[in-house]
């Protein structure tokens, strides 16, 4: 694996692989890798793209300045799973060359209705900055595609959009399924966060999804959601939103509907944890 610190360095390496007629797949991340993304880097290699990874952990998204301390960081540990994965390009670049002259310098997009529903009202001004670096990483990477887990469900209906938004309508978006431990918890780098005791109850998000996506055609939406919420709260969780959405576009459904394809989201806050998951419905 080949680890650039440098744009000009990657813009170069990769410039010569697309004059070879190399396809690159590309991973974004913030670090602290799990399985969920070793599996995204495992997809783009049996595509059989050169796959690229980045690991920056990007300031300008994080609404809660106090959650960007927080977040863990690995990099050692880091490497060391790319390399078993066999990624091939791995770009790790410091602040000021993905933002030369200051964050300022790079264009934030709007999103409209996408960017302000659910994440986007519990976290203003997050989808922003995921459209500021994303828009930066998709112009240094230009891959041909790029792979995004369905764990964060807006974010990837945020970066669908915004390929359009930046002229780059070409790049192949993939979606890969949500890696899952064994009691359901969708894989995330906060899991690192949670106590034993906290951990041993996480699971129940998953549980939650799955009534509500087995409910579907039987019970009202609000009974469902309401049953949710109440079974959050008895396992120590405050449930920021239970809800039903369209899945194209993250209008919000009162109720299940057969003329729609439907995506079930949560975030739920257990201590100063927050996590969130989602499962389709048709
Ligand atoms: O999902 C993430 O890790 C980040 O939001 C991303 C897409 C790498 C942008 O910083």
């Amino acid at each position: 694996m080949v680890i650039f610190k440098k744009v000009v360095d990657i813009q170069a390496f990769l410039s010569k692989k697309r004059a070879e007629n190399v396809a690159i797949g590309y991973v974004p991340t913030m670090g602290a890798l799990h399985d969920g993304h070793i599996s995204l880097v495992q997809k783009s290699k049996a595509d059989g793209l050169l796959s690229v990874c980045s690991i920056f952990l990007n300031p300008t998204q994080f609404d809660d300045k106090s959650d960007l301390v927080k977040y863990p960081v690995s990099t050692e540990s880091d490497i060391e799973l790319l390399l078993s994965a066999g990624c091939d390009v791995l770009l790790l670049p410091p602040v000021d060359e993905v933002y030369p002259g200051g964050e300022a310098n790079f264009p934030v997009y709007q999103f409209g209705h996408l960017e302000n529903v659910l994440e986007g009202a519990s976290r203003p001004g997050h989808f922003g900055g995921v459209g500021q670096v994303v828009a930066r990483l998709l112009n240094i990477v230009r891959p041909d595609t790029i792979y995004l887990g369905r764990k964060d469900y807006q974010q990837c209906l945020i970066i669908r959009r915004l390929k359009e938004l930046i002229g780059m309508p070409e790049i192949d978006v993939v979606i890969c399924p949500t890696l899952r431990e064994e009691d359901g918890l969708a894989m995330s780098s906060r899991n690192r966060r949670l106590s034993e005791s906290q951990r041993s109850v996480a699971g129940t998000i998953y549980q939650c999804l799955v009534s509500i996506q087995a409910k579907c055609g039987t019970t009202g939406f609000s009974i469902v959601k309401k049953e949710c919420e109440d079974i959050l709260n008895s396992k120590g969780f405050t449930p920021e939103y239970v809800a039903l959405a369209n899945a194209d576009s993250l209008e919000l459904l009162d109720d299940y509907s057969a003329d729609v394809p439907m995506v079930a989201l949560i975030a739920a806050n257990n201590g100063k944890i927050r996590l969130i998951d989602n499962i389709m419905l048709q």
